[in-house]
């Protein structure tokens, strides 16, 4: 009789510990079965009336229950506090990733992007990069570029000098601010061998303010060496060059004879332009427009570097890549490239995901 009640008791709790949803609930089967005033517990406390042998039996049965039904609510606890924490985890999970800026404000400066197009077309052409300092000295600078001491083209370039160097030996060794890239030449020629075809681009410095100067501007120099080129190579080249960057098939280009100590031929270089009713346009109209300089590199600079004259000869340009810049974009002063003025950023910037006309896939 007794057995059965224990059977059937055992059955009940255990159906009570099953639906237990909340640790509330388990508390509260707990409570019921096992507290002081519990149904296991009452059953318990009868064992006193009972004598004997049979009070002996009860009592492992009542205390077995007790065991089985004690760690059936441990065990439903265990789980269900796991699960109670496994939901706040899953509920207070803190999103550490940044949100993305609901604007992008960043923008690729004019200078960055000419020299990124013309990167491009003369790496088209099958062009190398090469890079010199912006601290030269007097001899890449000027005298292996066959300006000689004394002579008067050295003044025209307005060069900064640094600060007298009391070790420094002559004329040849004084440092200065480069005044082109032009020093970049002399350096690739003494390393390398022809045949040459590299560009070079960077900072040059000359003393000079005004709305077409500011005292540090940027050029990107060309440099052609082989048994056989000729002018024909440097008009063509300088010629598909330029309608590339202004994106102009038509445009005029016209060379005019001038003077570089490093070149002989030497010539500039114009583009046509129309300037009709205060309006400038590329391409277009009567007008010319000088953009760069150029020539046959002088016999005396190949034989300052180790190239013989007999053998080898060949082409360089330069060209300031603020001034075709402000051609190609329409940015009328120069100085403010370097007023780092965001306003003027944003109008004449370009798109951070922007890439160069040419650029091929
Ligand atoms: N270095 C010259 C300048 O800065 C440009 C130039 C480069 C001219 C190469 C001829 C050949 O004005």
């Amino acid at each position: 009789m007794m057995n059965n009640m224990i059977a059937q008791l055992k059955e009940e709790l255990s159906k009570m510990v099953e639906s237990a949803k909340t640790i509330a609930e388990i508390e509260e089967v707990r409570v019921n079965a096992l507290g002081k005033k519990g149904r296991i517990t009452a059953l318990m406390k009868g064992l006193g009336k009972l004598q004997g042998e049979e009070r002996k039996e009860q009592g492992i049965a009542l205390n077995s229950l007790k065991d089985e039904i004690k760690n059936l609510i441990d065990k439903q606890t265990a789980a269900l506090k796991k699960q109670e924490m496994d939901n706040r985890l899953a509920s207070e999970v803190l999103d550490i990733t940044l949100s993305p800026r609901p604007q992008r404000t960043g923008h690729i400066h004019p200078i960055s992007q000419v020299i990124e197009e013309l990167v491009t077309i003369f790496a088209d052409m099958g062009f190398q990069i090469a890079e010199g300092p912006d601290i030269e000295d007097d001899y890449h600078n000027f005298t292996a570029l066959n300006f000689p001491i004394g002579h008067p083209a050295r003044e025209m370039h307005d060069t900064f000098f640094m600060p007298e160097d009391k070790d420094e030996e002559g004329e040849e060794a004084k440092k200065l601010l480069r005044t082109h890239t032009s020093s970049v030449q002399i350096r690739y020629m003494k390393e390398n061998k022809p045949p040459i075809r590299r560009i070079s681009m960077g900072r040059t410095y000359r003393s000079d303010y005004d709305m077409t100067h500011t005292p540090m501007f940027h050029q990107i120099e060309g440099l052609v060496v082989d048994k056989s080129t000729h002018m024909g190579h440097l008009k063509g080249c300088l010629s598909d060059a330029c309608k590339a960057f202004f994106e102009v098939d038509e445009l005029p280009v016209r060379f005019r004879p001038s003077f570089f100590p490093f070149v002989e031929p030497g010539a500039e270089v114009d583009i046509g332009c129309s300037r009709k009713d205060g309006d400038f346009k590329i391409g277009a109209g009567d007008d010319w427009m000088e953009i760069l300089g150029c020539g046959m590199i002088h016999p005396n600079v190949l034989k300052n570097c180790g190239v013989n004259p007999d053998e080898y000869q060949g082409f360089a340009f330069g060209m300031g890549i603020e001034r075709m810049a402000m051609l190609k974009y329409g940015i009328p002063d120069l100085r403010t490239f370097f007023e780092s003025d965001v306003r003027w950023l944003n109008y004449y910037g370009f798109d951070a995901y922007n890439r160069p006309n040419r650029a091929t896939d």
